[in-house]
């Protein structure tokens, strides 16, 4: 591993400038989004995307580490080291890497043909980065049986929920208090799921978020619970110490996941119409049950709480109550 300036406290950077050692990360990192093309050994190659962070992500990544000045960084999934780089980029321009900056990806050399370590070869930025090649939910352990703590921590490995989920949970046990976890994705469902249950179960509170596509951001995964899932999300650690958490209850940390929140207002629906039919036919016990099912199922409703007050009414207030027919 690369020695330490002892003046700075920095990684020594091999007689290089940091104002020159900037320079060739930028160089890097716009020649792979300008050729589009990553090489790895043995003459493979590959197009950067899907894989690899855009620009915009990119971008978004490097201004958090820009802001945070973070002196341990982690981060999960090197795909072709483009994050790494803008990472390395806004250290450096920090004023040096001051600890290697450590990342794991097991697939590195089997699927990527060692594609980002290349790519940080080139940007003269490899003596920075400490690579594991197990994968995060084994290797994130040892780094808490170590003891470390880190800053900052950049997730962008498996996209599975369980795979999302231990990333999150043993990230949150690396990370200082008050430190950062930006997370790639979290448009998807599945990644979106692993950091809301941060949010409502371990207190982090979201600070921002990018879209590639800028406020439109992914329609199809919103609904009127929630609010817009940008595709990279920084989340804060909470300072202070959470009180202990229950060893039975959690927090309901899928209220706004789509597929759930569809089939529960579904089935809300069928029931109000069930109790309107029941107020129609003027059966008041029937159409109580049936709104209160529907409440129990979508809390938010409130045209089914004007419903459900309405049973317990006498016919003709209840028609004043609502300013409605007799079918409510
Ligand atoms: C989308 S890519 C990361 C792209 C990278 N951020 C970039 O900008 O080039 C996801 C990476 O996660 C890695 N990965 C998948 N499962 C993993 C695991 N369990 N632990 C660590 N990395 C994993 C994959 O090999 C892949 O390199």
């Amino acid at each position: 591993m690369a020695g330490m300036d002892s003046t700075s406290g920095t990684i020594e950077t091999a007689g290089t400038s940091l104002g020159d050692l900037c320079n060739r990360i930028r160089a890097e990192i716009d020649k792979l989004y300008r050729e589009g093309i990553v090489y790895g050994d043995n003459g493979f190659s590959r197009s950067l995307y899907p894989t690899s962070v855009t620009p915009g992500r990119g971008k978004f990544l490097g201004d958090l580490v820009r802001e945070v000045k973070p002196a341990a960084t982690l981060e999960v999934g090197m795909g072709w080291g483009l994050s790494t780089l803008h990472m390395l980029e806004a250290m450096v321009e920090n004023g040096g890497v001051r600890q290697p900056h450590i990342i794991m990806d097991p697939f590195q050399e089997k699927n990527y043909h060692n594609g980002a370590l290349r790519v940080l070869r080139a940007a003269g930025v490899d003596r920075f980065v400490e690579h594991h090649s197990e994968p995060s939910e084994i290797f994130l352990p040892k780094l808490v049986e170590q003891g470390r703590q880190f800053d900052f921590a950049f997730i962008d490995g498996d996209h599975r929920f369980d795979g999302a989920f231990l990333d999150v949970i043993f990230v949150n046990k690396l990370l200082k208090p008050g430190g950062l976890m930006a997370v790639d994705d979290t448009e998807l469902d599945a990644v979106h799921l692993a950091c809301r249950f941060a949010e409502t179960n371990l207190g982090y509170t979201y600070v921002g978020g990018h879209s590639d596509r800028g406020d439109k951001g992914p329609g199809r995964h919103r609904n009127r619970n929630s609010r817009p899932r940008p595709q990279v999300s920084a989340y804060r650690k909470p300072v202070e110490e959470q009180p202990e958490r229950s060893q039975i209850h959690f927090n309901s940390f899928f209220d706004d996941f789509s597929p759930y929140i569809r089939l529960e207002r579904l089935a809300s629906n069928r029931l109000a119409h069930e109790g309107l039919e029941a107020l129609r036919k003027g059966d008041r016990e029937g159409a109580r049950r049936a709104f209160r099912e529907a409440l129990r199922l979508d809390p938010t409703h409130t045209k089914n709480m004007l419903r459900y007050v309405r049973t317990y009414l006498p016919p003709v207030l209840a028609r004043a109550f609502t300013g409605r027919g007799k079918d409510g």
